[in-house]
């Protein structure tokens, strides 16, 4: 059991987005640590039906750029990870194995953007995945460029997050 920790909370709030990233590969321990926290995310009936491509090889990156349309941070990173979807994986556990990488990432000062691959069957080629294996999303993971970032964010409408009373309904679906 995990002690109560306030900096977990901030954590989980304050996580966003980074597409800009600078050139430095990530060190050894950083990608480990990264890894190892997606292995331990929990799955139903811990099947662990996923595997993890990591991909460093600029060629592969730019491949792998190809396969989606808003795949900018796959080519301003370093590293993309392609959570692989094995048969009969759940959708829901992806997203928690994603959403553990992303969180340990911060941890240790690594920004992260989730991508869509939308031509996901070429993604798959670009990997070699099986045609039963699943590769839809990746996680692109870099040191932040800070500055690249604030500029990119003052000119972004995309942020904030609808308020608690929008989102929450009591007892039953209402709308
Ligand atoms: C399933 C999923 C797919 C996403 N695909 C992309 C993408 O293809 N390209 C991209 O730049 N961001 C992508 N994002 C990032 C979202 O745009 C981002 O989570 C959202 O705008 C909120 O950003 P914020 O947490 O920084 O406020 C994706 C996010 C999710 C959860």
């Amino acid at each position: 059991m995990l002690e109560p920790d306030f900096h977990v909370y901030a954590a989980i709030k304050g996580l966003r987005v980074v597409r800009n990233f600078t050139d430095r590969q990530l060190s050894a321990d950083d990608l480990e640590a990264i890894l190892d926290a997606g292995r331990w995310t929990g799955s139903a009936k811990n099947r662990q039906n996923w595997a993890i491509v990591v991909v460093q090889d600029r060629t592969q990156l730019d491949r792998l750029a190809e396969c989606g349309d808003f795949t900018t941070p796959v080519r301003n990173a370093p590293t993309t990870l392609v959570p692989v979807r094995l048969p009969e994986a759940y959708e829901w556990d992806m997203g928690r194995l994603a959403q553990n990488m992303m969180l340990a990432a911060a941890a240790r000062g690594v920004g992260s953007c989730p991508v869509t691959f939308h031509r996901e069957q070429d993604a798959k080629a670009v990997l070699g995945v099986p045609a039963d294996h699943g590769a839809r999303y990746g996680i692109t993971l870099g040191y932040p460029d800070f500055e690249a970032e604030r500029e990119a964010r003052s000119r972004s409408s995309m942020s904030g997050r609808k308020s608690l009373e929008a989102l929450v309904m009591r007892d039953r679906f209402e709308g």
